[in-house]
C-alpha cells in the first residue's frame, strides 16, 4: 500500500448505497442506465453508516471533520490536493484508490463582486466561481468521482450527451484515466470552446442532428446495447462530487451559512447536488441551518419554472428549449424531481430571465474583472428579480454559483460587445439598452496620436 492509499483509506469512510428517489428501493450496484430496476426513477447515494457507532459522526464529529479537511489543504498527496477528494468522508469510497482520476479539481475561488453588488444596492455579493475548474466548468467536480468509479469497474468506454461542458470534462477525465470517451452533442448548438476541448482531449465526438434532449434519448439506447459507462448527470456519483462545492464554499465563509445560494438550472443536477450537500451538512451538525437555494432558468428553456407554476411541481412540463445560453438549452431535465425537493427543503424559489437580462448580467460580471459564460449569468439576472420581489434583501449574504468560464463561449461575448448579438431577433430593438456595457474593439491607424485621442475621448 502506498502512502497515498494509506492516508486515503480511513476507517471513517462509510459504505454507500444507491436508493431510488421514488420507491426507496435500495441496491448495491447500479444498472447500465442508472435507473431504479423496480420503478425506473432516478437513484441517489445514501450513507447509512454515517450515524452508526463507528461512523463519521461519532468518530470525528463536526469539529473533527472541519479540522481534517482544513489540514489536508497543506498536504502534497494528490488525493488531498483534489478539492473534491479532500472531502472524501462525505463521498462514496473507492475500493481501489489507484482508480482515482483527478486533475486537482475544485479548490475554486469565492470572489466578491463589488460592481454587481453596487448596481443592485447590496453591501456585498459573492460569486463561487466553478468555472475555475481544470476544464473550465463545475462538471469536473462530479466527473472526478464518476470517472473514477468507471475506471474501478473496468470500463473501456465512457459516454455522455451534452450541451458542451459535460463532454469537455468527461473527455479530459477519460483521457487521464486511459479510457475512450463517446460524446453526443446537438449539431450546431454548442460553443466552439467546448467542442474544441472534447476534440483535443481525444473524444469520439458525434454531432447529432437533434437537440440536447434528443441526444439523451439516443445515448440511453446506446448504453443499453453496448458496454459503455454513462456519465450524464443521472449518474448519481457525479452529484456526489458536485456536492463538494458547497462544503468548500462554507469553509471559505468560515462555516457561516449564507442566506441565499442562486444556481442556474439546466438538467437540474447541480442545484440538486448542492441542495443535497447542505441537507447532509445540517444532518451531520456541520451547519446549524440551511441557505435558501433558488434556481434560475432562461425564459426560453424554463421547464422547471413552468412545472412549478403550471403543474404545482407534480408533472414535468417539457418545453422546446431555445436560448443563446446553450449550456442550459434543455427542455426535458432529468433531475427535476430532485431539484423540486431541494427547493422545498430549503424554502427556495425559481425564476426565469430574458436573453437581454442574461446578456447584461454577464457583461456586468465581466466588468468586475471576473467573467463567466452566459448560463452562469442567469444567476445575477435572477437575483435582480428576487430583490425586486423582496425575496432577497439587500443586506443578506448571497452567493451566485458561476458555473462556467468566460472563455467557454467567446463568440457570445464578441457579438455582445460588437452590438450584433441580438441582430435579427425579436429583441433587436430593445437591445439598445445594453450599449452602456458594450466595449467594441476600436480599429485605428498605427500611430500614438490616434491611440491618445481615443483614450482622451474615452474619458477618465
Ligand atoms: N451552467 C453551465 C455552464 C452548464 O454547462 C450547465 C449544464 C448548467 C449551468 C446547468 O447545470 O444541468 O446541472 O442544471 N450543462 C450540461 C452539459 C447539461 O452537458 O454540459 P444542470
Amino acid at each position: 500500500m502506498t502512502d497515498q492509499t494509506a492516508s486515503a483509506r480511513r476507517p471513517e469512510q462509510a459504505l454507500s448505497q444507491l436508493r431510488c428517489i421514488a420507491c426507496g428501493a435500495l441496491s448495491g450496484q447500479a444498472t447500465q442506465n442508472f435507473r431504479c430496476p423496480t420503478c425506473g426513477d432516478l437513484l441517489e447515494i445514501v450513507y447509512p453508516g454515517w450515524k452508526s457507532a463507528d461512523g463519521i459522526q461519532a468518530n470525528l464529529g463536526p469539529a473533527g471533520l472541519k479540522n481534517l479537511w482544513r489540514q489536508r489543504k497543506i498536504s502534497t498527496l494528490p488525493v488531498d490536493q483534489s478539492g473534491v477528494w479532500r472531502f472524501r468522508e462525505i463521498l462514496p469510497a473507492l475500493a481501489d484508490w489507484q482508480a482515482m482520476i483527478s486533475l486537482r479539481e475544485g479548490n475554486t475561488p469565492l470572489y466578491e463582486l463589488p460592481g454587481c453588488a453596487r448596481s443592485v444596492g447590496m453591501q456585498r455579493l459573492y460569486g463561487k466561481h466553478q468555472g475555475m475548474n481544470p476544464t473550465g466548468s463545475f462538471k469536473d467536480t462530479g466527473m472526478t468521482v464518476a470517472a473514477s468509479f468507471a475506471q474501478q469497474a473496468g470500463f473501456r468506454w465512457v459516454a455522455c450527451a451534452s450541451t458542451g461542458n459535460t463532454s469537455a470534462s468527461m473527455a479530459a477525465y477519460a483521457a487521464r484515466g486511459g479510457m475512450h470517451s463517446l460524446v453526443l452533442i446537438p449539431e450546431g448548438q454548442i460553443s466552439w470552446g467546448k467542442l474544441s476541448q472534447a476534440l483535443d482531449y481525444g473524444a469520439l465526438t458525434c454531432q447529432l442532428k437533434t437537440d440536447f434532449d434528443g441526444c439523451v434519448q439516443v445515448l440511453n439506447e446506446v448504453v443499453q446495447r453496448m458496454p459503455v459507462y454513462l456519465l450524464n448527470s443521472v449518474n448519481p456519483y457525479r452529484l456526489e462530487g458536485q456536492k463538494t462545492a458547497a462544503l468548500e464554499l462554507l469553509e471559505q465563509l468560515d462555516w457561516r451559512v449564507p442566506d441565499h445560494v442562486i444556481v442556474p438550472g439546466g438538467n437540474l443536477a447541480n442545484s440538486s447536488a448542492l441542495g443535497k450537500a447542505f441537507l447532509e451538512m445540517k444532518d451531520l451538525g456541520l451547519i446549524p441551518c440551511l441557505p435558501r437555494i433558488s434556481i434560475i432558468q432562461a425564459e426560453g428553456a424554463n421547464p422547471l419554472v413552468r412545472t412549478l407554476r403550471e403543474a404545482g411541481g407534480k408533472e414535468l412540463v417539457r418545453v422546446r428549449a431555445e436560448t443563446m445560453a446553450t449550456a442550459i438549452r434543455i427542455g426535458n431535465p432529468a433531475s427535476w424531481k430532485k431539484a423540486i425537493r431541494v427547493l422545498q427543503a430549503t424554502d427556495g424559489t425559481v425564476e426565469q430571465v430574458s436573453e437581454l437580462e442574461m446578456a447584461l448580467a454577464k457583461a456586468e460580471i465581466g466588468a468586475d474583472g471576473i467573467g463567466c459564460e452566459p448560463a452562469s449569468a442567469v444567476t445575477f439576472a435572477g437575483l435582480k428579480k428576487l430583490l425586486k420581489q423582496g425575496f432577497v434583501q439587500t443586506n443578506q449574504i448571497v452567493i451566485l454559483i458561476l458555473t462556467g468560464h468566460l472563455l467557454k463561449d467567446p463568440e457570445f461575448t464578441l457579438k455582445f460587445h460588437r452590438g450584433d448579438l441580438f441582430s435579427g431577433t425579436a429583441d433587436e430593438r430593445e437591445s439598445g439598452r445594453l450599449s452602456s456595457q458594450q466595449r467594441a474593439p476600436v480599429v485605428l491607424e498605427a500611430n500614438a496620436d490616434a491611440v491618445i485621442r481615443t483614450v482622451e475621448k474615452f474619458g477618465s
